[in-house]
């Protein structure tokens, strides 16, 4: 190998090694545990409570649907869709352990869900006793 062919594959190894440490580094920011959220949430709130979240998950607030009207009570199995029937994979990260790994689609869903629940978006405290009832769920 001639010294310009060395270069350049140096050159070429070390942009594998920023673009591998750069996706790893996206990874491990994306993903997260359910531990992560309850703590994120109980620090924009207060201590969450187990009991508060059983009772939040399902009651009715004023609207048409509990969480528990498509999430079911316990959530630890399938479920089905209240309005379209669609079956939804248990929430309880007990029982699916994909639940509450990925913050974008976490925050997502509380927004859509807690709108069609309560008419409003859950706050830091709700989501914090919710998620904090759902690990103790088995
Ligand atoms: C009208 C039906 C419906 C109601 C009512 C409902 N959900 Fe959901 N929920 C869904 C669907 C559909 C999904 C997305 C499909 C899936 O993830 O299985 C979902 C997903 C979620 C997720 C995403 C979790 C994850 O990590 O995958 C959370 C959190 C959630 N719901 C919380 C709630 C809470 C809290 C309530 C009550 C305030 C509630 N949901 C009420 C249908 C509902």
């Amino acid at each position: 190998m001639d010294a310009v062919m060395q270069k350049k594959g140096k050159a070429m190894w070390r942009q594998w090694g920023i673009f591998i440490g750069v996706a790893g580094w996206a990874f491990s920011a994306m993903a997260v545990t359910p531990q992560d959220l309850l703590k994120g949430y109980e620090a924009q709130s207060a201590k969450a409570s187990p009991s508060r979240g059983e009772q939040f998950f399902n009651a009715k607030h004023g609207k048409q649907w509990s969480c528990a009207s498509c999430h079911d009570n316990p959530p630890n199995r399938d479920s089905k869709h209240i309005v379209t029937a669609k079956v939804i994979k248990p929430l309880s990260p007990n029982a699916n352990p994909a639940r509450f790994t990925d913050e974008a689609k976490v925050e997502k869903w509380f927004k859509r869900n807690c709108n069609d629940s309560l008419g409003r978006e859950c706050t830091s405290q709700e989501k914090a006793d919710v998620l904090s009832w759902l690990l103790t769920v088995k």
